[in-house]
């Protein structure tokens, strides 16, 4: 918490803090001058003294009211900066976080950390702003005031206050656990609800409706019920505060009764004795609210905190090797091994091949056989644990990432397109295209027709996700926005899996236009596919089965019985 904190400016947190102060002096002095203005000015009828200082408290509570609103407007400024900051900060780290990364976190848990943990953060700080040094100000100025009035009386305080702080000191203790784990549960509800809403097909599908409407209430009642018994428990807070409040002001009353009839006291001061009741069970009730936040808040601090601290296990060199574009493409692997953070097994074994300009390798494999994996590694979305990847004859971990991500045009396996245009979309390519290059790219991976169809053409809106268009639209949208790049290394991931037989061959046909000068990696499940490519790998489990061409590789078992299978269906 403290390290947030601590990026507030000063002066914004000097300027709050005083202004607050200035309010309180004021909230402060009202009292005696209610004093004042009752026994010099109403109980004399002296009209001069009531003029005199009921102008004083006019201009006090207008400072009052002037102090409090800029000490707010300073806090709440401070406060939503610093929200705003760790938003960004947050969000462009995500943006930077490896696979792995990811994966120590998982998504629900950074959108609940970086909206409503971020939140948390933003009224502590407000609070903190205003609260934390005014509270116990108040209350010992209020006590001071009351002394000085009246010693006699506020010994009634030293006998309320400190039962008063014992209470709500044990009340809070039994509530800022619950607190703590509320944090928690909302990750929990955020998991199920975003699961429930990317997965509604398939829970639809699998009549899972009711089983997941069951989930989702079980943790919503587990995040009810913990609110609930906080919430019961800090209900407890108001009624004994009044309570106490109440005889103390009882107490004051029938002792002042008394000390006014033996003409020891005045009338107004008892007044303003009560006003300083108000004031110091008012602080109390600050100081209260300050400790219900804050354990809460440090516990918001610590999961931003986390975020922010995380070592991205992949970034750029000090001295990056640079590498143009234009470049003829060229992937080599040797002798690659892979395996996932602390899991025994490799996904990879021993991978090598390599692929030149103007030629296609094919991969082709069983599903969790590796297949993207080796993408990865190429992309650096994941780095090797043995062996080497190169890139135009360099390790890719010489790379800058942008120049390396630069060099290949990428089309991953799940087609993600973002909320916007078909434009906006196919620009992510190169942001520099002219509208010829995007109408290229769309021929090549014939979506040119179902594009112009569109009565907005280019400008036709992607909804989010691209859920808009079928499986085959979004492959075909995601082709051509690899092309859009004009790399000289193409890795299509699985890309034609969603499209017929004919629109599968023509576009192969079409890209030998772009893939020249290319080395083009082809992921495939169909040997239709890649039938023509130069080599061909086939991967079982994580390892090299065989690799040649079509031909070479009808000896090869595993190859054999793809395409033995393949034939059978499409008989
Ligand atoms: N985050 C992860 N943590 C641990 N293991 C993983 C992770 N992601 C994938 N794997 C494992 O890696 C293996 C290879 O996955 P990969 O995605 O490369 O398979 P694939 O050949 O592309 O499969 P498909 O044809 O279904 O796309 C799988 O067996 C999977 O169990
Ligand atoms: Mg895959």
């Amino acid at each position: 918490m403290w390290r947030l904190i601590k990026r507030i400016p000063v002066w914004a947190m000097v300027g709050a803090i005083l202004f607050a102060m200035t309010q309180a002096v004021g909230e402060l002095l009202l009292p005696t001058q209610t004093a004042r203005i009752i026994d010099d000015g109403v109980a004399t009828g002296n009209m001069q003294a009531i003029y005199s200082i009921g102008g004083q408290m006019i201009l006090i509570t207008l400072l009052v009211i002037g102090s409090a609103t800029i000490s707010v407007f300073i806090a709440a400024r401070t406060s939503q900066n610093l929200g705003r900051e760790l938003r960004n900060e947050i969000y462009s780290k995500v943006l930077r976080f490896s696979k792995e990364n990811m994966g120590d976190f998982g998504e629900a848990s950074l959108i609940t950390r970086s909206s409503n943990d971020i939140q948390q953060i933003e009224v502590t700080v407000m609070m903190i702003m205003r609260m934390v040094l005014l509270a116990p100000a108040m209350l010992v100025a209020a006590v001071v005031m009351a002394v000085i009035s009246s010693p006699e009386l506020s010994l009634v305080y030293a006998v309320t206050g400190p039962i008063l702080a014992i209470l709500i000191f044990v009340i809070l203790r039994m509530v800022s656990p619950y607190f703590k784990s509320m944090q928690r549960k909302v990750d929990d509800l955020n998991l199920i609800f975003r699961e429930g809403l990317t997965g509604v097909r398939v829970i639809r599908a699998f009549n899972r409706s009711k089983f997941e409407e069951e989930r989702f209430a079980t943790a919503n009642r587990d995040y009810a019920d913990t609110a609930i018994k906080a919430m019961f428990r800090m209900s407890f807070l108001m009624p004994i505060m009044t309570t106490i409040l109440s005889l103390t002001n009882i107490t004051l009353s029938w002792r002042g009764a008394h000390l006014v009839a033996a003409q020891e006291l005045s009338v107004g001061v008892i007044l303003s004795f009560v006003n300083y009741s108000f004031i110091i069970m008012f602080s109390f009730m600050m100081l209260g609210m300050i400790f219900v936040i804050l354990p809460r808040a440090q516990v918001s601090a610590q999961r931003i905190n986390e975020i922010l601290d995380t070592e991205i296990t992949i970034h750029s060199p000090e001295n990056p090797v640079s590498v143009n574009p234009a470049e003829p493409g060229k992937v080599v692997f040797e002798d690659v091994d892979f395996k996932f953070g602390n899991a025994e097994a490799n996904v990879l074994d021993n991978i090598s091949f390599q692929v030149g300009p103007g030629q296609t390798l094919a991969i082709i494999g069983g599903t969790g056989s590796g297949k993207s994996t080796i993408a990865n590694l190429i992309m650096r979305f994941s780095d090797v644990t043995a062996g080497s990847v190169k890139v135009h004859d360099h390790d890719v971990r010489d790379y800058s990432l942008d120049n390396l991500r630069q060099l290949i045009g990428y089309v991953p396996q799940k087609a993600n397109l973002f909320a916007g245009t078909i434009r906006e979309n196919l620009l992510y390519g190169n942001a520099n295209a002219s509208d010829d290059d995007l109408w290229y790219a769309l021929r090549i991976a014939q979506s040119e027709d179902f594009v112009r169809g569109l009565p907005e053409g280019l400008d036709a809106p992607v909804s989010q996700g691209g859920n808009n268009f079928s499986g085959g639209q979004k492959q075909r949208l995601s082709i051509a926005r690899a092309i859009v790049k004009h790399a000289n290394i193409y890795i299509f991931d699985d890309s034609f899996s969603a499209l017929d037989y004919t629109t599968d061959r023509k576009l192969r046909a079409a890209l030998k236009d772009v893939t020249a000068d290319a080395a083009t990696i082809i992921i495939a499940q169909r040997v239709s596919t890649i039938r023509d490519a130069d080599t061909i790998i086939v991967l079982d489990k994580g390892e090299i089965s065989g690799m040649g061409t079509h031909d070479e590789l009808m000896a090869n078992d595993i190859y054999r019985e793809i395409v033995e299978s393949q034939i059978k269906e499409a008989e």
